[in-house]
């Protein structure tokens, strides 16, 4: 067994999550060495900033500004990439594995879109990559289905992994209000970014799809292939009407095996009030996931934050410095099969689900009549029907909830629908998930 006195770290962006991994190696030093052996031992930080007081005593940790300090100190056995973004964190990346640095990252856009590359190359190149902090901040659902859940043929994941989203929609649905207020809110607030289409476009949340899937059937799944829906569009009427229907609306990442072909899609989805993720409000992720072996599982968490996120990272530089004293090198394979299978991921249009559809409907005779005939038509069936309030002669909401119908069909539907005379506006579409 190789004699290890240290591990010793870098870390490449001094921000939120450097500052709270930073946190987390010196003031849990004592903890984190009884754990592991050997101390963990923070020796630099870069950052372009490095004059900004981030609030922590930081000894005799180096700070520079030019992260190949850290890339090519020979001391330093793992890099923890923290600036985000793709250029020019995957170089910096690529480029300490090159060196036989074990890599940590909070990466997932990254990953979500370079991943094949970095995994293979740290494969050829003997070494780790760890990303527990990609997807969910604090919540270890990446070493759960890893390790915890590796006996199992994963079923399904429904997932609440934007906690931006989770906050506004929790504040639509419990205080009626209207997406762009509630928006600028959490902005001031210092909860959502001051570019917010990540978060509420669903791209966020699609990333750390993209990363979910492959670690739950091993499969690769490319970003774009990821069918992906935001928040933007929802009224406090969808919520209202929901409500009423014993529902609640929610942005979910859902990946699941379907006839050994893959789903993989992010959009608001309407769950019943009592499916487990229902009740999940605020900034709070969490993750559903169903094993053929285990059953239901439920993961609950903060998904961002310094400290929460921090956590994940310190988590796998744990992990690695066991192996690296172990002398087990990459014992664990970096996407977490040896074995990879390429199964197809199956399009959006092919997908089935319940529709909750949203008409703006002219009140008058014979409208009910047109838009069901279209819809049976193409071969949609209708659960049930609400509309409320009358306004002869003007738009009103009429909505309908479908059984299981085809994406494509009720597409074609709407296309047809939303031209009539007697519909006065695009119609709101909300897969359900029961
Ligand atoms: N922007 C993300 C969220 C956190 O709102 O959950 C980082 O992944």
């Amino acid at each position: 067994m190789a004699t290890k006195n240290s591990i010793n770290v870098g870390i490449i962006g001094f921000g939120t999550v450097g500052t709270g991994t930073a946190r987390i190696l010196l003031e849990n030093a004592d903890i984190i060495k009884r754990r592991l052996g050997v101390p963990v031992i923070l020796k630099k930080i870069s950052d372009l900033d490095v004059k900004r007081d981030r609030g922590i005593k930081l000894g005799d940790v180096k700070i520079t500004t030019d992260a190949k300090d850290i890339i090519t100190d020979p001391e330093i056995d793992i890099v923890i990439e923290l600036i985000g973004g793709y250029k020019p964190a995957k170089e910096f990346i690529l480029e300490a594995i090159k060196n036989k640095k074990h890599v940590v990252t909070a990466n997932k856009a990254l990953l979500a879109v370079h991943g094949e590359e970095i995994y293979a190359a740290a494969e050829k190149a003997g070494v780790t990559v760890g990303y527990e902090a990609s997807v969910a901040g604090g919540i270890p659902i990446l070493k759960s289905l890893r390790e915890g859940l590796a006996a199992n043929r994963i079923e399904s994941i429904y997932g609440i992994v934007n906690g931006t989203c989770n906050y506004i929609l929790t504040l639509m649905t419990n205080e009626g209000r209207k997406f762009d207020e509630v928006l600028k809110e959490a902005q001031a607030k210092g909860y959502a970014e001051a570019d917010p289409t990540f978060d509420i476009e669903g791209i966020d949340s699609a990333h750390k799809l993209a990363v979910l899937t492959m670690l739950a059937f091993g499969t690769p799944v490319r970003f774009e292939d990821i069918y992906t829906e935001g928040i933007s569009k929802i009224t406090p009427i969808d919520i209202e009407f929901a409500k009423d229907l014993g529902y609640k609306i929610k942005l979910l990442a859902i990946t699941k095996m379907v006839n050994n072909e893959i789903e993989a899609r992010v959009h608001p989805t309407m769950i019943p009030g009592d499916f487990p993720v229902a009740t999940v409000d605020g900034v709070f992720n969490a993750l559903f996931v169903k094993g053929n072996a285990v059953g239901n599982t439920l993961f609950y968490g903060r998904g961002a934050g310094d400290m929460p996120t921090g956590s994940a990272v310190v988590a796998d530089v744990m992990d690695i410095g066991r192996d690296i004293i172990s002398g087990s090198g990459n014992r664990m394979p970096v996407a977490a099969f040896r074995e990879r299978s390429q199964l197809k991921i199956r399009k959006m249009d092919d997908i089935t689900s319940c529709y909750y559809l949203r008409f703006s409907a002219i009140d008058k005779p014979g409208v009910l009549s047109k838009i069901s005939g279209v819809l049976g038509k193409h071969n949609i069936s209708i659960e049930s029907m609400i509309q409320k309030g009358r306004k002869e002669e003007q738009a009103v909401p009429l909505v309908m909830m479908t059984h299981e119908a085809l994406e494509r069909n009720v597409r074609v539907a709407l296309d047809e629908i939303n031209k009539m005379d007697c519909v006065g506006g695009p119609t709101m579409v909300i897969r359900m998930e029961q």
